[in-house]
């Protein structure tokens, strides 16, 4: 463990604490909770005493069979027994669940820079290598670098899009070429898909899941925490190709014994709702980006904003000589803004800040985003 990263949020939320009154731009969480028909399925919960006791490793039936018509409906991805749902407590578990089920201690997981820092860290913790693989000056994807990358070792190729930390949506082609090579090599494609409602100005999500035969090397992972408001809920769920199936099971069997039954039946009420909910809140989120993005013009001349149609954040590219977490430290301190500096996600070619902005309202984005400016404009002023 001592080899393994430490997560930087609560080192930035410890700085947050001891500078009072200061806007946070740095958790990744939406501003809304979730809808109330998801507290009304509660009543289900309650309604039934066994459900005081362990339930399925998998998932309960109600909530497996909502996941399948949502998959069908939005996503094109098929169960059809080549593949399985694996309900888990939040994106994160399903993809430990992921490596464990895939890797021998020192195999190879190829992660495109700026990594997610949990994937990072899952890969680690399970004594496996992380190869990082860039990605070009707008953060999208080069096929032919992974390409590259790969060796007798590798597992997989991880994929996230929309993007956490870049905001980047790979088109479905890129996707595409991602799954074929993967496929072609023997590799899994694990795809994360925790903000797949989050795009903006006409950018298309695509699951790769749904490409045809693409069933026994894909696993895609979805959450509920984002799009439903649902971050201290725990759900999520992973697809996965039948042949792992009982490998996950004896995993999130022996960490989780399954995921707390009291969230999945909220779940359920949550996803008869559906994306509609999501796509609703979305457009405060569409206009605070708005803001962000014409806040950010005005320092256009040491601050780069590579293009970013999805998720809600910016990882903005700073001409600096300061190390990203100094940067992050002094607008905290002298400005009141936190931020997430670059080095959390393995950017060490240069000064990166990560801005999230899903937790803002209009009300508060423009005091937040004004107070980054104006910091960002006199630290690298003076
Ligand atoms: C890309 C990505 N995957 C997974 C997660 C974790 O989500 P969950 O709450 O579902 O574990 C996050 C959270 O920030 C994320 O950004």
């Amino acid at each position: 463990m001592q080899c393994v990263q430490s997560p930087i949020i609560p080192v930035v939320g410890e700085l947050i604490r001891s500078n009072p009154g200061t806007i946070s731009l740095g958790q990744g969480v939406a501003y809304y909770g979730p809808p109330a028909e998801a507290m009304g399925y509660i009543d289900r919960f309650l309604a039934n005493p066994e459900n005081h006791k362990y339930r399925l490793v998998q998932g309960i039936p109600e909530l497996l069979t909502a996941i399948e018509e949502k998959l069908k409906r939005e996503n094109a991805i098929h169960i059809d027994g080549s593949n399985r749902i694996v309900v888990t407590a939040g994106g994160n578990m399903g993809f430990v669940n992921a490596i464990l089920a895939i890797t021998d201690p020192g195999d190879e997981i190829i992660l495109l820079l700026p990594y997610y820092f949990n994937h990072e860290m899952a890969v680690a913790i399970a004594d496996c290598k992380a190869v990082c693989v860039p990605t070009d000056e707008n953060y999208q994807l080069q096929p032919d670098a992974i390409r590259s990358a790969i060796t007798d070792r590798t597992r997989a190729v991880v994929t996230i899009s929309p993007n956490n930390p870049t905001g980047a949506v790979y088109p479905e082609s890129a996707l595409r070429e991602v799954n074929e090579i993967c496929g072609s090599n023997g590799l899994y494609h694990i795809s994360d898909e925790a903000y797949e409602y989050f795009t903006y100005d006409g950018a298309r999500h695509f699951s790769p899941g749904s490409i045809e035969a693409s069933s026994k090397h894909t696993i895609s992972l979805f959450s509920l925490s984002k799009a439903y408001g649902f971050a201290s809920w725990r759900i999520g769920w992973m697809v996965l190709p039948e042949h792992l199936y009982m490998a996950v099971k004896k995993i999130q069997d022996t960490i989780l014994i399954c995921p707390p039954v009291v969230s999945q039946w909220a779940a359920v009420g949550a996803m008869k709702v559906g994306a509609e909910y999501c796509r609703e809140k979305l457009q405060m989120t569409a206009q605070v980006r708005q803001i962000v993005l014409d806040e950010l013009k005005s320092i256009a001349d040491f601050v780069t904003v590579p293009r970013a149609d999805g998720a809600f954040y910016f990882l903005l590219r700073v001409k600096s000589d300061l190390d990203s977490m100094e940067l992050a430290k002094r607008l905290i301190e002298q400005h009141r803004v936190a931020v997430i500096p670059g080095m959390t996600f393995g950017m060490e070619d240069g000064c990166y800040l990560r801005v999230a902005y899903g937790a803002l309202q209009k009300e508060t984005a423009s005091e937040g985003i004004g107070r980054l400016v104006r910091g960002l404009r006199r630290i690298l002023a003076g």
